[in-house]
């Protein structure tokens, strides 16, 4: 979900639904604004995206200082009533409203005992306690009624409160979900994400876990919740707000401008990374030495969805070229099977968003527990960024489409420099080193050779749209490529597709291939070419169509497939130019059925709920 609230000299309610247009990735099933004007408190809420809110909007909205929500359900549907923001008084009316992002985890208990005072909750959503809370509260100050409010909260909560009584000001507050407060001229900002508010000002200070804010016009102080200050200050960001701005006018696919902009990601996240003279790799962020490099011992990836894929790809390039076992798993099921946390394995944690919250409460139990993490992250200052002991930024530039291209590739290039420099403090020679430094300075160059296949993987995506289901299969490098082509291919265009490892196809799944059910096959030269042909020729023997991502000159025999030839890089490092015609599949897939690509169904870009 998304928040932005506004307090200041200008009409609010524009400027609120400007943040929210810029916030949509971050849910968009429904979408509200509350503005604190000469008449009190009003508020507009429906489901749908911006543009319905925008449209129905009353003409008259006026107030100076207001509080804005784009949702992504989790309790109760996307209907109108669920839409944030909440108030006590149901609906539209009211004195107290609130936005949240986050799960009351008590919210059972506390609607009960409002129930039980007599008050009539109306919508299914957990935040509309706070409404109920805050209003019912007696103390003096909307600070001090906020904080009574989260004082009987259990959960996690980015929440943002305006109240008619007290038109001066926004009360935040932050427990385990996102919240900003962006300095401006003689008017304020609060949003859960910079995007909501980098037009107007690039001075924000991130609210800590547990720590509140009073925002008005004329500044911000924060304090924790015994109401003590506490020393937050707002500190400028490194960002260029204009790296916002692409593609959000014109109506092109943001998937699309990002896909494209690969090349130039990849040249921005190697600048100044890569040593031709002793072919190793620098990263300054990591803050461990060479003694402290080589006593690592074990490498574990933790991420979610495309970043969780690209974890395994990254933990098979550290195993590869440092020799040091790897492995990657889902951030979100880590902390639940009560890991053994080694104090000599490197733990590396991959968000582009670095605000989903299961790849921070993993990263949190590990510190808890005295391991070392490193980050993969994109958004600089981000929560998980904050959280590591030191990382690795991707420097992959804003990424706004909910399926992740360029900082996906950006990850796998910051796993390859990390690998890098792991194997030069170990046995990876010189040589090697220099030959994958030159393959990684060449890889722009590649990745824009394969982006000018578009038009024949557009032809064969077409064609695959058509089927319900599907398999990808890979062995080895190639296999989490397929798992990361198929959860690109369900993501956005709701086709089935499953990944497999290719060699155990013939164990089981084998019985689903038909003429119906095609296979996209991962084949990359390399020294599993000849087992992977020989399956593509049991697949065709059942009669499945095949759709070969390959390397120009790889010999399929007598196979009626239609093949994608990528072109080589380097074995190792094969894998990455392998990703991009899935990527192109996918978004040819979704763009033959008509389907809004940029914000698939059900799904957010960056999930900051357990
Ligand atoms: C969500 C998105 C995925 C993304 C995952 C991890 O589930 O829908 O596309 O891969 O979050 O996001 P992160 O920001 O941590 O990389």
């Amino acid at each position: 979900c998304g928040i932005v609230g506004y307090v200041g000299s200008q009409q609010a309610a524009p400027l609120l639904l400007e943040g929210l247009a810029r916030l949509e990735h971050r849910g968009y099933d429904s979408a509200g604004v509350g503005v604190v004007g000469p008449s009190g408190l009003r508020v507009a809420k429906r489901a749908g995206r911006v543009r319905d809110l925008s449209e129905g909007l009353p003409k008259r909205f006026a107030g100076k200082l207001g509080i804005g929500h784009t949702r992504w359900a989790t309790h109760g549907p996307a209907n109108d009533v669920n839409a944030h923001p909440h108030t006590e008084a149901g609906g539209l009316a009211g004195s107290v409203a609130v936005v949240h992002n986050g799960i009351v985890d008590n919210a059972a208990a506390l609607r009960q005992r409002l129930t039980d005072a007599g008050v009539e909750l109306v919508s299914d959503t957990d935040t509309e306690v706070f409404a109920h809370l805050i209003a019912r509260s007696t103390a003096d100050t909307l600070e001090g009624k906020v904080v009574e409010a989260v004082g009987s909260v259990e959960g996690t909560y980015g929440l943002a409160v305006v109240h008619a009584d007290f038109p001066d000001r926004i009360v935040v507050a932050r427990n385990g979900s996102p919240l900003i407060v962006g300095v401006g001229e003689k008017e304020m900002f609060v949003a859960s994400d910079l995007a909501a508010i980098v037009r107007h000002t690039t001075t924000v200070a991130h609210l800590e876990d547990g720590e509140l804010a009073t925002v008005t016009a004329g500044g911000f102080t924060t304090f924790r919740q015994d109401l003590s200050r506490s020393a937050t200050t707002a500190t400028k960001v490194d960002v260029d707000p204009s790296a916002y701005e692409h593609g959000l006018e014109d109506g092109e696919s943001r998937m699309y401008a990002e896909m494209l902009e690969q090349p130039a990601a990849v040249e921005r996240a190697l600048r100044g990374r890569l040593d031709d003279r002793f072919g190793t790799a620098h990263l300054g962020g990591l803050n461990l030495d060479a003694r402290e490099l080589r006593a690592i011992r074990r490498v574990k990836m933790l991420g979610c969805g495309s970043a969780y894929y690209v974890g395994q790809m990254g933990a098979a390039l550290v195993e590869e070229l440092a020799r040091i076992p790897a492995d990657a798993e889902a951030a979100s099921e880590f902390r639940y099977r009560d890991p053994v946390i080694e104090p000599d394995t490197l733990y590396v944690a991959v968000s582009q968003s670095g605000e989903t919250i299961d790849t921070l409460l993993a990263v949190e139990e590990i510190r808890r527990k005295g391991g070392r993490v490193i980050g993969l992250v994109n958004v600089v200052g981000s929560a998980i960024a904050r959280a590591c002991d030191g990382g690795i930024y991707l420097h992959a530039g804003p990424e706004i489409a909910v399926a992740s291209t360029k900082a996906l590739t950006n990850m796998y290039v910051a796993f390859a420099l990390l690998a890098l420099q792991l194997g030069r403090v170990r046995d990876l020679s010189i040589a090697d080193g220099k030959r994958l430094v030159n393959a990684l300075q060449e890889l722009p160059a590649k990745l824009e050779q394969v982006l000018k296949l578009e038009d024949e993987i557009a032809e064969i995506a077409a064609d695959l749209a058509q089927c319900d289901s599907m398999f990808f299969v890979g062995r080895v490098r190639g296999y989490p490529v397929a798992r990361e082509g198929a959860q690109k291919l369900k993501e956005i265009s709701y086709r089935h597709a499953e990944a497999y490892q290719t060699s155990e196809l013939k164990h089981g799944p084998l019985a689903l291939i038909s003429p119906e059910v095609p296979t996209v096959a991962i084949v990359p030269d390399d020294e599993l070419t000849e087992r992977n042909v020989a399956a593509l020729h049991e697949i065709a023997a059942r009669g499945g169509p095949l759709v070969v991502v390959t390397h120009d000159g790889v010999d399929l025999g007598a196979l009626d497939v239609r093949r994608i030839d990528v072109p080589r890089l380097e074995r190792e490092l094969d894998p990455i130019l392998l990703t991009i015609p899935l990527q192109l599949l996918a978004f040819h897939a979704a763009e033959s059925l008509g389907l809004d690509i940029d914000k698939p169904r059900n799904l957010a870009k960056s999930v900051t709920v357990e």
